[in-house]
Formats: C-alpha cells, sequence, structure tokens
C-alpha cells in the first residue's frame, strides 16, 4: 500500500470529487492521503475532512503564499488543532520566492513561527521551499533546536548537493509528478536520497504526472511517481512503495497518532 503524503482534495477544483477520490483509494493501492492546508480556512477544511474519512490525515498550517495572511487566530487554531488525534503535521510552511505572493520578510517571519508551533505542538513541519534553499537553511540553521520532531522537504526541487545540506538536519524529501517531466533531470538527486527518507506525494490537483499533464492531478497517479521513482532506481515498484511506506510511517506516526 501506498501513503499520498501530500493532497489538496479542498481546492476548488477535487471539492466536488472528494467522496468519489476517496472511496477509490484502496483500489488503487493507497491506503491514506494527507490532506494538507495552506491558510487557515482551507486547515479548517482539513481537519474536518480527516474527521469525516478514516482514510484522511490533516495538515495544518500556513503557505508561504499566504503568510501576509497568518495571524494570531491561526496560531491559535493551528495549536488546537494538533491536539485532534487526526491533525499529524504543520504544514505546509515555507518560502516561495519563486511567485513571491507575501513578502518576503513575512515570509521568513511566518516560517519561523510556525517552525516553533510544531515544536510546542510535538508535531514533523511540511515544507514548501521554492527558489528560497539558502535562505530555508539560515533558518533552519538558526532553529535547530526546535527540529527534533522530524522536517519534510514536500516536492524537493532543488540539487543533489542541497540534498546533503538538509540531511544535516534529519530532513525527508517527498517528490510527486515533476519527477516524471521530460526535463526534470532529477535522477541525480532521488538518487542521492537515502532509502530511509524518500517519500511519495501528489501535492493534487497541482502536478499532474506524465501522461496526463493538463488535467487535474488525483491520489491515484501516485503509481506512476512510485513507477518512475523505481526506473531510476531500478528496482520494483513494490520495494519503493514498501520502502516509502514505512518512511511516511515513522515520520508521522511516531508519536502516537
Ligand atoms: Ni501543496
Amino acid at each position: 500500500m501506498i501513503i499520498d503524503s501530500h493532497c489538496h482534495l479542498s481546492d476548488a477544483r477535487l471539492k466536488d470529487r472528494q467522496e468519489e477520490i476517496i472511496s477509490s483509494l484502496s483500489a488503487n493501492g493507497i491506503e491514506s492521503v494527507f490532506e494538507v492546508g495552506w491558510d487557515l480556512q482551507s486547515s479548517k477544511d482539513a481537519l474536518e475532512l480527516s474527521r469525516k474519512y478514516s482514510q484522511v490525515w490533516a495538515v495544518v498550517g500556513t503557505h508561504p503564499h499566504d503568510a501576509k495572511s497568518y495571524d494570531d487566530e491561526s496560531e491559535s487554531f493551528y495549536k488546537r488543532a494538533a491536539q485532534d488525534k487526526k491533525v499529524i503535521a504543520i504544514g505546509e510552511i515555507g518560502l516561495d520566492y519563486y511567485y513571491d505572493l507575501s513578502p518576503r520578510e513575512t515570509q521568513k517571519d511566518v516560517f519561523a513561527r510556525q517552525i516553533c508551533l510544531a515544536y510546542e505542538t510535538g508535531l514533523p513541519a511540511v515544507l514548501h521551499i521554492r527558489d528560497a534553499y539558502k535562505d530555508a537553511l539560515d533558518i533552519l540553521a538558526a532553529h535547530r533546536d526546535k527540529l527534533n520532531h522530524g522536517v519534510l522537504m514536500h516536492c524537493y526541487s532543488s540539487s543533489a548537493e542541497m540534498v546533503r545540506e538538509f540531511l544535516r538536519y534529519d530532513c525527508y524529501f517527498a517528490f510527486g509528478g515533476a519527477i516524471t517531466f521530460k526535463n526534470a533531470k532529477k535522477d541525480d538527486v532521488i538518487k542521492v536520497v537515502p532509502d530511509d527518507r524518500l517519500l511519495v506525494e501528489t501535492d493534487c490537483p497541482y502536478m499532474t504526472p506524465v501522461p496526463f499533464r493538463g488535467q487535474p492531478n488525483e491520489p491515484k497517479y501516485v503509481n506512476l511517481v512510485v513507477n518512475k521513482i523505481a526506473e531510476i532506481k531500478q528496482t520494483d515498484a513494490k520495494v519503493i512503495a514498501d520502502l516509502t511506506y514505512q518512511n511516511t510511517q515513522r515520520l508521522f506516526f511516531k508519536y502516537g497518532k
């Protein structure tokens, strides 16, 4: 079985099909999905969805795009939500200098506040970093003593050299549909990630893998990501499904949830 470690089923493109998508998970070899919030409302939606379906777990937090909307109300909701048995991480949090939808100083501040939140609530942190790897490393370095519940680099898009930098913080790395794109050139990156640090995800409805690009992504396509990693590492898909499953379990469920 596979765990899709990053979904947005509350996105407008998938919302109407939640029931159908979730009910067909096991037929597609997927045991569970992590529904990830990007702001206060979508984090509330993630919690609600996780309460409704046993196969759904929730990740709550404010995305760097929405950092400018982060406030005390968001923070206190995330803090309370973290007590729920279905909430397994704080995310997605980080820095995105590609779109710069929130001012960089705000992004950095909100990222740091949510790293502290993950620490206080005893949950792992799910990171979204794009074109900001250097600043992200600086912030991790400044919060080294607050990272002891685990860190996942979601949709990891930097170099093999940077993998080594992030491994110093004991990070895990999740890959999605982008590795199937023709110009992906991710083989060397995936080969350098240790077997016990590798996870899979879809980031649906975004990042639809080949050959379904142009359509909204959905959890069932995580199988194409597993197949691609197996091809790169020259092993069976079953081997990758098993090891990514175990890694996801170790990172997210070792604190008793
Ligand atoms: Ni996402």
